[in-house]
């Protein structure tokens, strides 16, 4: 709680709202979602510098105009976590509206706790302000369904790897996976591309760019192209999923 400086009167801080707006289609935010960002007095978002920012893009037919808006602009440099200058910055901009009593409400493409860079901002005001986290359909469950089998079914383990990990860690990791899912594919295709076949796993392996989006793509792996988005992702399914649910969409 802080005190108005003026009167001396009691300001209760506004609520911090960790918003999931899903994979991309617009009718994938969560009834929840839309409430927040409807009643919440500003509304902030990620945007890579130079670039669109995709969370807006997908919440953009539910954030009511006027809203006070506050692009979270971020270097990108290839491999680097952005600055933590940059974060302290936009933490105290939104400290300044929560202190003054404004809900806010920070926009994550998916869900907030999956690889979000909501966690950035949560790390530097979740210990002054009261704040909620609003689940949102996460990428592994969109691409799961555009791709049009379970990730995992009865007790098997689904294991979640990054990518940018070198070839050895991705080979261990996948050696010790049933089924797996490897995000942040991006330029890292080739190399990942490699190690799954390498295993003997590329006939069960799927890559699909941009789930749930007008520019979506779903292709064995085998067949996908060298160049990937950053918004893709690798699927693949254990041997015993593949022959109950066929081999590809
Ligand atoms: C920084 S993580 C954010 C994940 C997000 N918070 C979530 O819940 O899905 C970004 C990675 O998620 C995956 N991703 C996110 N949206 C995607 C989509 N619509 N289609 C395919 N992959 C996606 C890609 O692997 C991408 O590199």
């Amino acid at each position: 709680m802080d005190l108005d400086q003026a009167g001396g009167d009691a300001i209760m801080s506004g609520t911090l709202y960790g918003v999931g707006v899903g994979p991309g289609d617009p009718d994938l935010l969560t009834l929840k979602a839309v409430k927040v960002i409807a009643a919440a007095a500003v509304v902030a978002y990620p945007a890579a510098e130079g670039m669109e920012s995709l969370a807006r893009a997908i919440a953009a037919p539910h954030i009511p105009a006027g809203k006070t808006e506050i692009a979270i602009v971020t270097p990108m440099v290839p491999g680097k976590f952005p600055a933590n200058d940059v974060y302290d910055d936009y933490a105290k901009e939104i400290a300044a509206h929560l202190s003054a009593g404004n809900d806010v409400a920070i926009l994550c493409e998916g869900d907030p706790f999956l690889y979000g860079s909501f966690m950035y901002l949560f790390l530097r005001l979740a210990g002054d302000h009261p704040t909620q986290v609003v689940p949102g359909v996460s990428s592994l469950a969109a691409c799961a369904a555009v791709a049009g089998a379970p990730l995992v079914s009865r007790n098997q383990v689904l294991t979640v790897i990054p990518g940018p990990l070198d070839e050895a860690d991705l080979e261990a990791r996948l050696l010790n996976s049933e089924a797996a899912a490897i995000m942040k594919v991006g330029r890292h295709l080739p190399k990942v591309r490699a190690v799954i076949e390498k295993l003997g796993r590329l006939d069960r392996a799927q890559y699909v760019e941009r789930a749930t989006m007008d520019e979506q793509v779903v292709l064995p792996l085998a067949e996908a192209p060298d160049t990937a988005p950053y918004f893709s992702m690798i699927l693949v399914r254990s041997p015993e999923d593949v022959e109950t649910f066929g081999e590809q969409a």
